[in-house]
């Protein structure tokens, strides 16, 4: 092909891009927004908000990346108590496989466990959630500690996700682990006679897992996992840059995955079935699963998107049905109970990255909800203005959909919390906890204001 040709096509791919990726590149990388220190939609963030910290002399509750919620049911499925599961990585300004650097892999990262609803359930048996607010306060975070945990095995810990427990049997657990070789996914049992132990059952490695981000399961055995990139930091040589181009330029290179295991812990081939469910999409990074199971959701954090799906519940396939703009790189992705996908993530790229060179202190911080429209809203078309509570409305940074409503959680611009990476809210009390990537401060939580 003559160069004049290979220089049009060159501009052209480019063009589309660029115009692809417009929302990021407006949103995330040129404009830095004035945002408030803190902003708690509906409250009051310094009276409301609080972190967790850890009390011991090693500060390793820091640097959070991910948090779930581990509920504890009876035998018919009625929810007793919700516990609060979430990793973290002290040494992550040392080794972070997705944005680098890659200087420290030893120190380990850890499991805490939250119990905020424990004393309340044993005081008042009447009314299990919702006086949460003055008996939570009091209660601290406890680190789990790993038994049986390989020898000289890394531990990264990034997506974590655990299966509820029934009658009080015990919960399989998975987290991913940014190892130095590769990244693996770790499989932990944890019981609620014992909370503060995870039994390690195996080390799930496949030559498909290559960078595994985030995990939604659909079973005890079963789950989605999402691979951000193709080309990961850890290759010599272009391993500095390429991935780079790979999230910049918006590459459709990442894909999700169902992944089935064999229930033997002991099967030499753990892995029975893997299946890419969602090909082709641009640094995929939050996936969730919606209570019912119908509903699979994809954050797109270079296109600034968050995909969602219909599932076939026997088959685990994905039907493409919609994209929905946000006003910033999405993260980690979770639906609430009533169905609304809370999204967290980084409003400001630039800055996170020279937080993690350490050139500022904190990179700003911005969650939200997407929430069905009721069918009877009436709308013909989307609203131009929407999102009207927030210090900055979503409606000055992207357009709205018909189908869904966006609601500015919190926001802020580091000073009140830093780099959130993830939204997890509980519906039956109200409570959103927040992890922060390069937050010094621990776990955030804001709870409702008292009746
Ligand atoms: C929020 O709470 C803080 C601390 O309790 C208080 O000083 C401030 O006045 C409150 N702000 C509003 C708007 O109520
Ligand atoms: C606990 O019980 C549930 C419901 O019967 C089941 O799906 C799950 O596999 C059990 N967990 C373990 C670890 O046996
Ligand atoms: C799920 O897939 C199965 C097998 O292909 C098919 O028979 C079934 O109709 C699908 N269910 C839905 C809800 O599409
Ligand atoms: C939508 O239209 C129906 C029928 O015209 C009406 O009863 C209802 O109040 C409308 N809803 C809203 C939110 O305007
Ligand atoms: C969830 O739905 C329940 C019942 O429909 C409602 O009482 C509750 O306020 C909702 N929670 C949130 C966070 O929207």
């Amino acid at each position: 092909m003559a160069f004049r040709s290979k220089l049009a096509i060159f501009v052209l791919l480019t063009s589309f891009y660029v115009w692809r990726s417009q929302y990021t590149l407006r949103n995330s990388i040129l404009t830095s927004s004035p945002f408030p220190d803190g902003y708690f939609h509906g409250g009051n963030f310094s009276s409301q908000c609080e972190t967790l910290n850890d009390e011991s002399e090693n500060n390793a509750l820091k640097f959070c990346e991910d948090v779930t919620f581990w509920d504890l049911k009876d035998n018919e499925a009625n929810l007793e108590e919700r516990k609060v599961l979430f990793t973290c990585d002290s040494g992550r300004k040392q080794w972070n496989t997705v944005m680098g650097p890659l200087h420290k892999p030893e120190p380990h990262g850890s499991l805490w466990l939250y119990s905020p609803n424990e004393n309340v359930a044993t005081e008042k048996p009447s009314s299990l959630f919702g006086f949460g607010n003055t008996a939570s306060a009091s209660i601290k975070p406890q680190r789990i500690t790993l038994e049986n945990y390989p020898e000289g095995h890394d531990f990264h810990p990034l997506g974590v996700k655990v299966w509820p427990s029934y009658a009080g049997n015990s919960s399989n657990l998975f987290i991913v682990n940014h190892a130095r070789q590769r990244t693996f996914i770790e499989q932990f049992v944890i019981s609620p006679s014992s909370p503060t132990v995870a039994t390690h059952v195996r080390t799930l490695s496949s030559p498909y897992f290559v960078s595994p981000n985030a995990l939604a399961l659909t079973s005890p055995n079963s789950f989605y996992v999402s691979n951000d990139h193709l080309i990961t930091r850890r290759w010599p040589l272009i391993g500095h840059f390429v991935p780079i181009m790979e999230t910049i330029l918006g590459l459709p290179l990442g894909w999700v995955a169902h992944v089935t295991l064999d229930s033997d812990a002991t099967a030499p081939f753990p892995i029975q079935t893997h299946a890419v469910t969602a090909p082709f999409i641009p640094f995929p990074n939050g996936v969730a699963i919606s209570a019912s199971g119908a509903q699979v959701a994809i954050a797109s954090t270079s296109l600034s998107q968050i995909m969602m799906y219909s599932r076939n519940t026997s088959t685990n396939e994905l039907v493409f049905r919609e994209s929905v703009l946000v006003p910033f790189c999405p993260d980690n992705i979770d639906f609430d109970d009533n169905d609304s996908l809370i999204v967290g993530g980084h409003p400001h790229f630039l800055t996170l990255v020279k937080v993690v060179k350490g050139v500022v202190p904190h990179a700003p911080s911005w969650v939200l909800s997407i929430t069905p429209r009721a069918s009877e809203s009436n709308l013909t078309e989307p609203p131009l203005n929407y999102d009207v509570m927030a210090p900055i409305p979503a409606s000055s940074r992207v357009p709205a959909t018909l189908s869904s409503e966006v609601v500015t959680l919190l926001q802020s611009n580091g000073v009140g919390f830093s780099s959130s990476t993830t939204g997890l809210r509980d519906s039956t009390t109200g409570a959103l906890y927040v992890p922060g990537l390069y937050a010094e401060e621990g776990l955030l939580v804001c709870r409702p204001a008292l009746a």
